[in-house]
């Protein structure tokens, strides 16, 4: 059900064109400059970290690039093409799956179903056609068939309502809907900053199940231990602008934040 292709040799392919370019993204609420005209690139198979302080912009960046907010300025392509998302319907339309903190899952519905919200697959024929019947077993085998994939092992039945799972579960339903749909690339809001220790492991392998599987992720965190353990590279924005972009092999965490509040600045080469 996946289009994203198997990856033998995932990871980062900087050797590649970027999947996705920004350029002199500006968006400002009145006086208020969320973005000062950033740029943005994200290539074949790594997992880019966006680290900020509150009110950097992280989000208003996301945003721009899924079609959430519309910049003022500033162009996005997308495999080489331009796109200009209205809305997020738009992005995922064109691939991109967005998971954002507040959670994005309708808790009394169960999990086939919250995988396929929005998206739901009639039966064939007259039943789904004129009787508008829904295709529950197959959407059922299939979340069933996704969650596997990435690893999921720990939600038994597809029937449980997703209200009885625990927080990482239900974050791990988010992901793993977002996983399934993406084509292009998955976006993750601070998608760990509610969880406990463990649930956030979880999250954190199913990043790398993403990567596996040959999808980019960009990840917003706060978390730098987290950053720095699944990041290819890391954009630190600041102030609506992008204070650099660092790598794990580059930086240590201590220096990511001191870059980050500006204690530090990086040379720009
Ligand atoms: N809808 C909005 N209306 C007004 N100001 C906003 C809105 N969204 C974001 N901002 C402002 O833009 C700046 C960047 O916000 P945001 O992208 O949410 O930062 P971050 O995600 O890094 O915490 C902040 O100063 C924030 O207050
Ligand atoms: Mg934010």
């Amino acid at each position: 059900m996946s289009t994203a292709v198997q990856n033998e040799t995932a990871g980062p392919r900087h050797d590649l064109k970027p999947i996705l370019s920004a350029r002199g993204l500006i968006k400002t609420y009145g006086r208020v400059v969320g973005l000062d005209g950033v740029d943005l690139d994200l290539y074949p198979g790594e997992v880019l970290a966006i680290i900020g302080d509150n009110g950097a912009g992280k989000s208003t960046l996301v945003k721009a690039l899924t079609g959430a907010v519309i910049p003022d300025s500033g162009e996005v392509t997308l495999d080489g093409h331009p796109v200009n998302f209205k809305s997020p319907q738009d992005a995922r339309a064109a691939g991109i799956e967005t998971v954002y903190q507040t959670l994005a899952v309708a808790p009394a519905l169960d999990i086939s179903a919250n995988m396929f919200l929005g998206r739901e697959r009639r039966r064939p024929g007259v039943l789904g056609s004129v009787f508008r019947m829904l295709d529950k077993k197959g959407m059922k085998a299939d979340a069933g068939q996704s969650m596997a994939n990435l690893g999921i092992a720990t939600v038994q039945n597809m029937d449980q309502a997703v209200e009885t799972l625990s927080g990482g579960q239900r974050q791990a339903v988010a992901v793993a809907r977002a996983a399934t749909f993406a084509s292009k690339f998955v976006v993750l809001d601070e998608p760990t900053a509610a969880l406990g220790v463990k649930e956030t492991g979880q999250v954190l392998n199913l990043i790398r199940q993403i990567k596996a599987r040959g999808l980019p992720v960009i990840l917003i965190s706060h978390n730098m231990p987290n950053v720095f353990e699944v990041a290819d590279r890391i954009h630190i924005a600041r102030l609506g602008g992008c204070a650099g972009i660092i790598t794990p092999q580059s930086h240590t965490p201590t220096e990511a934040v001191a870059i980050m509040t500006g204690a530090t600045t990086l040379e720009r080469g």
